[in-house]
């Protein structure tokens, strides 16, 4: 173990890359230099992180020339697709928030409460899952280990901060009655069954990510997956209605208190007082809410769950630093 770290944030000045520098100065990492990117149009702009002023710096072909360790990448797929592979080839470790890598053979896919063990087999670049796929792997999981999943329906119910700053402006700006620049349609009074862009069989691409990356993440290639992604007027944290059918039996109570077990997951089922996950209450945690656990009395053993999580932390710049942090012990 180095005793400390040359660390590069690239997408400094987004809402991924702003969250993962006040998570930075949250934790205590045995890191002694750090380097944040942004594009021209930021470049010279101030970011003050533990009481000093950085100075942002636009990112180039030879930014990571000066000896990197780790680069956390959160400025969109084509910077990431040009970057991201110059960063590895000069032996800094990049842990990517885009989707660019994440479906390649060599490249892990990692949540570290779910698959920490595929980190060891990274060439340089490691992918951070898709946000809704994030926190919906860590609450099946446990699921999936002892009761061996068979299909799962997803439905989801996406916050405006899963599509950056443009998506949030649309919110705020769409209260005030402004026409969308980042939507198709109005956000504000509205749900979008739509989210990324739509693919030949009628899917959207968010949705075929949380199919595939489910799969690659529990190393289930086969299992059946069905998904609905909607973005809804909500600034942050997503929720996700999860059915699960699986192929053993379960008794409910066990199965509420294997998810409570887990790392990473807070139950939060009390439906006497109105107690289960909600979006306002999940941004600013780093935990997986879990919520609404019920049998689903339609088929064989199945169960509903309520999957609420912070989309910019655990959804984003949380993993990537625990995947750091996992590396850095
Ligand atoms: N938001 C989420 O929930 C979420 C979750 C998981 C993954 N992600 C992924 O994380 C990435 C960033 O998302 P975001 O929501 O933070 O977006 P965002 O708020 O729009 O921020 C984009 C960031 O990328 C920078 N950037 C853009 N083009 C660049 C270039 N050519 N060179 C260097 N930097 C460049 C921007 O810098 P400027 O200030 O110079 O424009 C800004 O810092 C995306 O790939 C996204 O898919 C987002």
């Amino acid at each position: 173990m180095k005793k400390s770290y040359k660390v590069a944030i690239v997408g400094a000045t987004g809402v991924v890359g702003r969250t993962a520098i006040k998570i930075l100065e949250e934790k205590n990492l045995p890191i002694s230099e750090y380097v944040f990117f942004a594009s021209k149009r930021s470049a010279g702009k101030i970011i003050e992180f533990k009481n000093k002023d950085y100075i942002v710096q636009e990112l180039n072909e030879n930014s990571f020339d000066s000896g990197f360790d780790f680069a956390i990448f959160s400025a969109g797929g084509e910077t990431s697709q040009k970057f991201a592979p110059i960063a590895a080839s000069k032996n800094c470790i990049v842990i990517d928030n885009s989707s660019t890598f994440r479906m390649n053979e060599d490249v892990p896919l990692v949540v570290p409460e779910v698959n920490p063990e595929e980190i060891s087999n990274h060439h340089g670049i490691i992918a951070n899952p898709n946000c809704s796929t994030i926190q919906a792997v860590v609450a099946l999981k446990p699921l999936d280990d002892k009761y061996n999943i068979k299909r799962i329906v997803y439905s989801t119910y996406q916050a405006v901060s899963g599509a950056g700053k443009k998506g949030i402006d649309d919110l705020a700006n769409g209260i005030k009655g402004f026409a969308p620049q980042k939507f198709p349609h109005p956000i504000y009074n509205n749900c979008l069954p739509h989210i990324d862009i739509f693919l030949d069989n009628s899917y959207t691409k968010e949705e075929e990510k949380m199919i595939n990356e489910t799969r690659k993440i529990l190393k289930k290639p086969d299992l059946k997956i069905t998904a609905t992604a909607v973005r809804v007027p909500v600034f942050n944290s997503h929720s996700e209605s999860i059915n699960v059918e699986f192929e053993k039996e379960f008794n409910l109570y066990d199965l509420k208190k294997d998810l409570a077990n887990s790392p990473g997951i807070i139950v939060k089922d009390d439906i006497e007082n109105n107690l289960y996950p909600l979006a306002a209450n999940a941004t600013g945690n780093d935990e997986v809410f879990v919520g609404r656990i019920r049998r689903d009395f339609s088929v064989d053993s199945g169960v509903n769950l309520w999957v609420v999580a912070d989309n910019i932390r655990k959804g984003a710049a949380t993993n990537a630093i625990q995947i750091m942090e996992y590396m850095m012990k």
